[in-house]
């Protein structure tokens, strides 16, 4: 296979930069499609810690090409940071390793400062959005006042737009939302002064990965957030500003439809969750936090503690159809080792009904009850596992047992942190 999409299927933080990572060895070129610095995929290689938010998870191996493609919102402040941070470290270097599509929207600071101050407005109701602006930077794409990477191009035509655009939001955030305005000023110039350095990224990256595709290159597309916080397909309205489904692949990647050969989900051995909104198979109490800490549950992007839960093998089907999977990677299995019994949450009942599929109606997702089905747990370290035989019997069976449920082949399942702590039992570029 030469076009392979990587999503999360569940509310985040899956593991999905570890699994792309992994994939991009064996890959040309690493897209990301949607979403902004509101991602954080953490890789471990050779005991070294890198999160990355905007620079797709390709960018540790040398000569890849790591594009970040017309479907995402970029805060051009944070992208720089993070490209200083990886040239620093001696990744990312040689001409070209970063394309940046023109079509890509900005994430300015006026949204993050509408962002944070509607959050903080909404108090109890609030989303729990990571508040890095995704929200409203979308909006404006969607209502055409976005600024584009295209229109820093021509810097006078910039600054008119952008002028008007600092004018409009100070007076929505003094007037509607209570909050400080910006300073202009400091904006326009501030933006002056990084254009210099973002024009060289500039690409058609639609062309560019079409390209890719038609010469027999191996493109691999980094989904950011999962299912669950897709605007259309998550639990709305807790949910991200952008279609994260593999889908979006098309749109927001470049690619052509009909031309992706696979996509992999990735899913914890049990869920997690940031921010507010339903979560059925949630655990509170100490067992939750035991998890929690065993498994450093606690966001990259934020810090914030992730809520911890059983895995959900209604999500997990409904993941499965949203995006076509053809298979899944399940990470974390080393995290449950020494909890017994573990539970699976098969269904849910909705006051007297039970549903085995996710109901027709999602709100009904907020009043779901799980149903859970037992298995006898294990114990010891599973680092250095290669195979399923290395597995403790009931780790293993634990595995098969979430592959049934979920009604595709486990592909990879994941043992610890780090790069080569995966036991790979399918890998899509090599099928
Ligand atoms: P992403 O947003 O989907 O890329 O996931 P995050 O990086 O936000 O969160 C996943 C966390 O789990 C990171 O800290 C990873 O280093 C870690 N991780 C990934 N796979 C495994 C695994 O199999 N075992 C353990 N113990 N940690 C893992
Ligand atoms: P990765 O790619 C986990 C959640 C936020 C909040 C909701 C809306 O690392 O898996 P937003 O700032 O996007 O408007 O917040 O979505 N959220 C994530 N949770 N992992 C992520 O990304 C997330 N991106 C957004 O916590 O509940
Ligand atoms: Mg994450």
């Amino acid at each position: 296979m030469r076009t392979v999409a990587v999503v999360g299927s569940q509310w985040g933080d899956e593991g999905k930069g570890k699994i792309v990572d992994l994939l991009a060895a064996d890959a040309d070129v690493v897209v990301r499609f949607q979403g902004g610095n509101n991602a954080a995929h953490t890789l471990v290689v050779n005991g070294e810690k890198f999160v990355l938010r905007l620079v797709p998870s390709g960018a540790l191996h040398d000569g890849k090409v790591c594009v970040v493609g017309s479907g995402t919102v970029v805060d051009p402040f944070a992208l720089l940071e993070e490209v200083d941070a990886l040239k620093k470290r001696s990744f990312l270097v040689g001409d070209n390793r970063l394309r940046l599509s023109y079509d890509a929207h900005m994430v300015m600071p006026y949204h993050r400062a509408i962002d944070r101050a509607r959050e903080a407005r909404l108090g109890k109701s609030a989303i729990g959005t990571t508040g890095f602006g995704i929200g409203p930077a979308y909006e404006d794409k969607m209502s055409r006042q976005g600024l584009r990477f295209d229109d820093l191009v021509d810097w006078k035509t910039f600054r008119e737009k952008l002028e008007r655009n600092i004018a409009e939001k100070n007076l929505y955030l003094k007037s509607v939302l209570k909050a400080k305005p910006l300073n202009g000023g400091e904006l326009v110039e501030a933006m002056q002064k990084l254009r210099r350095r973002i024009l060289p990224y500039l690409c058609d990256t639609g062309a560019f990965v079409a390209d890719a595709v038609r010469r027999g290159q191996r493109v691999l597309f980094e989904g950011a957030h999962g299912t669950m916080l897709d605007i259309d397909y998550g639990t709305y309205p807790f949910v991200t500003s952008s279609n994260c489904i593999a889908s979006a692949v098309f749109a927001g990647g470049g690619l052509p439809p009909g031309k992706l050969d696979a996509t992999l989900g990735i899913s914890k051995a049990y869920t997690t969750r940031v921010g507010s909104g339903p979560f059925p198979s949630e655990i509170h109490g100490k067992l939750g936090d035991r998890l929690r800490s065993e498994g450093g549950e606690f966001g990259s992007a934020t810090g914030r503690p992730r809520r911890i839960g059983w895995f959900d093998a209604v999500l997990s089907r409904y993941a499965v159809r949203a995006n076509g999977m053809w298979a899944l990677a399940v990470t974390k299995l080393d995290v449950l080792s020494g909890i017994d019994p573990v539970k699976i949450c098969v269904a849910y009942t909705v006051g007297k009904e039970r549903h085995d599929e996710m109901p027709p109606a999602r709100h009904a997702l907020a009043k779901a009850k799980p149903v859970y089905e037992e298995m006898p747990g294990w114990s010891g370290s599973l680092n250095g596992a290669q195979s399923l035989e290395d597995l403790p019997p009931n780790a293993r069976r634990y595995i098969e047992r979430l592959g049934e449920l979920a009604g595709v082949p486990i592909a990879m399942v994941g043992v610890g942190a780090s790069r080569d702590a995966t036991i790979v039992l399918r890998n899509p570029f090599r099928d």
